[in-house]
């Protein structure tokens, strides 16, 4: 008896072809959700309460190797990875679902992060992508993206949506087979908007996204209202960007952060990611605003601000925050 994870990739893997490459290899950019993913209505399949819609961080990603191995070995920036930590044990149990159909008893995998370690941003969503793209290279599948975002949402929900650049919507679905969850990109380039990564600390979550959505929908209150209301944020952030309205998108976004935060805060116990610095920030970025700036935040599971701003305004930006990381999502490498 296939377990349900198995059954789903053995649906997605059913009429996909075969070839013999020794090496898979592949990119992924990472993700950072304007239209935040909050609660799973599946566990095992990584299905979401509510859709999501991301920008992609274009050349800050994640490049993976993948090789067939005896046993599993997984290397990151050229480091080993010790075989019984939490990341080599998730990894494990991910790849167990293609074993079979790569005919790899193990894997060595490398895995090299184009995002600064430095930065405070989450590798998941490019490493899960980057690496269901590798295995789609090794094994000859020949998979479309679709299929590939299906796959990748299984090892992370928000790596669902790292298979696209630029703007990329993941519908939430309602079946209970999970094969109407699948992220697509929304066919805009907008080379204004850029993203600037305020870090503000280095500290190690003091819990899990997995865990804090868990918690967040099973005790939580306020959560009662979280999938309609973020239902009808996908939709004003997505005309908002084919209307090329900046501070509308801009506004939402930074609401349904806030409003996310909000929610795990009246969970029980109550989870806040936020450290002092983040609220200093946000009256910063806030008061900015008042003043005339169009400039806005998302903030994801850690107390990291990302800034939503336009490229004319980069320069008043950059004075304004020290150290910052801009990126570009649609600049000459990307999108
Ligand atoms: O994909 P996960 O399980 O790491 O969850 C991502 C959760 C948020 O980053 C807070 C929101 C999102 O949509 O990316």
């Amino acid at each position: 008896m296939l377990n349900i994870q198995h059954q789903f990739v053995e649906n997605i893997l059913c009429n996909a072809s075969h070839g013999a490459k020794e090496q898979g290899r592949a990119f992924a950019s990472s993700n950072i959700a304007l239209c935040k993913y909050w609660g799973k209505r599946d566990q095992e399949l990584n299905l979401p309460m509510n859709g999501s819609l991301s920008i992609s961080l274009g050349s800050k990603g994640t490049l993976t190797e993948v090789q067939r191995s005896s046993l599993d070995r997984f290397f990151l920036n050229d480091q080993l990875i010790d075989p019984s930590s939490t990341f080599s044990l998730r990894l494990s149990r991910f790849l167990d679902l293609f074993r079979n159909k790569c005919r790899a008893p193990g894997f060595k995998v490398l895995t090299y992060n184009t995002i600064p370690t430095a930065a405070g941003l989450a590798s998941s969503a490019s490493g899960y992508a980057a690496l269901v793209l590798a295995l789609d290279d090794l094994a000859g599948w020949q998979l479309n993206r679709k299929k590939l975002s299906m796959l990748a949402r299984i090892g992370s929900g928000s790596a669902a949506r790292s298979l696209y650049s630029g703007f990329v919507v993941w519908h939430a679905g309602i079946n209970q087979d999970g094969l109407d969850s699948y992220a697509e990109q929304l066919d805009v380039k907008w080379p204004e908007f850029q993203i600037g990564i305020l870090k503000l600390s280095n500290n190690k979550k003091p819990i899990s996204s997995r865990s804090a959505m868990q918690r967040t929908v099973n005790t939580s209150k306020r959560y009662r209202k979280w999938p309609k209301r973020a239902a009808d944020d996908l939709e004003k952030i997505k005309i908002s960007i084919l209307e090329g309205n900046f501070s509308r998108m801009g506004q939402i976004a930074e609401d349904n952060a806030l409003e996310m935060h909000a929610t795990m805060r009246e969970a029980v116990p109550s989870i806040d990611y936020f450290i002092s610095e983040t609220w200093i920030q946000i009256k910063k970025i806030q008061k900015l605003r008042n003043n005339g700036l169009s400039i806005y935040l998302t903030i994801d599971a850690g107390p990291n601000i990302k800034l939503l701003f336009q490229r004319k305004d980069a320069h008043i930006v950059i004075k304004e925050f020290d150290s910052l990381e801009i990126i570009d999502p649609f600049g000459d490498n990307n999108a």
